[in-house]
């Protein structure tokens, strides 16, 4: 009956016939299907709470229905994987693809003797919609707001982070086929292209969400894929003050900084939260100041008017038409900017940024990635040496220490919060070595019970290098946010 879209090789029978629904629990995390995941994990479940509860409790019966259910989903989508020709599938028009996942469960419901509801079979064909149209097991965690990561290492794990914590989650893909297939879907749907001879990828997803993929045989146990989640509202400096990522002293700091067009580095580990701090010190540029920011992925979300934004691009399949962050910030220099912002400088666009940085384009930020100030320094320079450049290291030094004005380190602690540990400001040159002096930090105090961690933020009492700019500029800090709490 869904002649069009079978597999031309396959059994047209749904997979349901093959298979006793009660054999599923097992398999049911193995086809965890889109949104049913929790339902999948029920089922799973299910024949220990059998044992346990001999005699079935009446409400026990809408529990067994959901099972119930959740083996159906799972049955219906080995069903629709195996039997359907997905590639055809997904050329055709919603109404038709919709009509035919109708069609196909009521066969296979049928067979499995299962009646449903109105409002079952509805979420059912959704489920099974999502699956040929979206992207399989992944759709219910990007549309699971409180998930920042989702991290795959081959089809049977999916990590996902939740309040900066890692665990893994109950949902996997049917196998490394499945698993291909989706990211296959993601990358085509975006230009790209990911197989055995070009094994990884980088890319921004339509809805902006950060991709990474890499197939075997590169990646070992099954392909390898890493999202971050596009959050539509961005966390504001309200936010990360009122979530203790830093205080409300620090972004009065922070906000004379910007304003007074300091040039700012966000140094940080992977996901401490750097892109987030960057965007959240933009919001501190006036608005009637023209923006240009660069990036690999375009993660930024600028609120000011003018903003021009660019997005560096790899070379394609025959090795041409790449257009690097160094590529864009050589031409935004020529396109007027009052500030250019570089999402992330890793590599030979550093000598463009510092010389921005230090001709005329002061109040420009980026961020690195490093484990503290004076480590962002040291990579500030190995990324110099590594562009090819041969300058004296105290001339490399001496050029870093004019251009750049402060060093803010974001950090994810072991507790999954993320905090701004420390406000550096770099004070200049002395002798050989970049003299720095730490204002503000955060101070760790001691682990509560429940592993989160006990600490505050404090001033080093160390007067700020800036205090006169900031005062010129209209900026009045109380000397108050620059003294230390006393140690209790
Ligand atoms: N203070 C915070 N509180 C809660 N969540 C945060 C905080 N800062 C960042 N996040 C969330 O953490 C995730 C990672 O943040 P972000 O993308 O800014 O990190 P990053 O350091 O730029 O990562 P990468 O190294 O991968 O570029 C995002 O989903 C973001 O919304
Ligand atoms: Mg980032």
């Amino acid at each position: 009956m869904f002649s069009r879209y079978k597999k031309p090789t396959e059994k047209a029978r749904p997979a349901a016939n093959r298979a006793a629904p009660a054999a599923a629990p097992e398999a049911a995390p193995a086809t965890a299907p889109v949104a049913a995941a929790p339902k999948i994990q029920r089922a799973a479940m299910a024949p220990k709470r059998t044992q346990v509860a001999a005699q079935a409790a009446p409400e026990d019966k809408e529990k067994k229905r959901k099972n119930k259910l959740a083996e159906v989903k799972v049955e219906l989508h080995k069903a629709l994987l195996d039997n359907l020709n997905l590639a055809a599938l997904e050329t055709a028009s919603d109404n038709d693809l919709k009509s035919e996942i109708v069609a196909i469960s009521a066969e296979a419901l049928e067979e499995l003797g299962v009646v449903l509801n109105k409002e079952e079979r509805a979420t059912l064909h959704q489920d099974l919609f999502d699956e040929v149209t979206g992207l399989g097991p992944l759709e219910p965690l990007l549309k699971d707001d409180d998930v920042n990561d989702i991290l795959v290492n081959g089809p049977k794990q999916i990590f996902v982070e939740r309040a900066g914590k890692l665990s893994l989650s109950d949902i996997t893909f049917k196998d490394e086929k499945h698993l291909l297939r989706i990211i296959d879907k993601i990358v085509s749907a975006v230009g790209r292209r990911v197989d055995e001879s070009t094994p990884y990828v980088d890319a921004r997803l339509q809805d902006g969400s950060r991709f990474n993929a890499m197939v075997p045989p590169i990646a070992v146990d099954g392909s390898l894929v890493s999202i971050r989640k596009f959050k539509k509202e961005k966390l504001g400096v309200d936010d990360l003050v009122k979530f203790g990522a830093f205080t409300e002293e620090m972004a009065a700091y922070l906000q004379a900084a910007v304003s007074c067009r300091l040039n700012i580095i966000v140094s940080g580990g992977t996901g401490s939260g750097k892109t987030t701090t960057l965007n959240a010190l933009s919001s501190f540029i006036d608005n009637d100041e023209r923006i240009l920011t660069i990036e690999d992925t375009a993660e930024l979300q600028l609120q000011q008017t003018h903003v021009g934004r660019m997005e560096s691009r790899p070379a394609n399949v025959e090795g041409k038409g790449a257009v690097s962050q160094r590529d864009c910030l050589k031409n935004a220099l020529r396109m007027r900017p009052d500030r250019i912002i570089v999402g992330e400088t890793r590599g030979e666009e550093v000598i463009d940024m510092l010389q921005a940085m230090n001709t005329g384009h002061d109040g420009s930020m980026t961020t690195i990635h490093a484990n503290s100030a004076r480590d962002g320094v040291s990579r500030l320079e190995n990324m110099i040496a590594m562009a090819g450049i041969e300058m004296p290291l105290k001339a490399v030094r001496s050029q870093i220490a004019s251009a750049v004005n402060v060093i803010v380190q974001a950090s994810r602690l072991q507790d999954g919060s993320r905090r701004m540990v420390s406000i550096t400001e770099i004070t200049g040159m002395e002798g050989e070595v970049i003299s720095m002096q730490e204002i503000f930090r955060y101070e760790r105090l001691g682990l509560a019970a429940d592993g989160k961690i006990i600490g505050r933020f404090n001033a080093t009492g160390v007067r700020s290098a800036y205090s006169d700019r900031f005062k010129s500029w209209g900026y009045n800090l109380p000397a108050s946010i620059f003294e230390p709490i006393a140690a209790q």
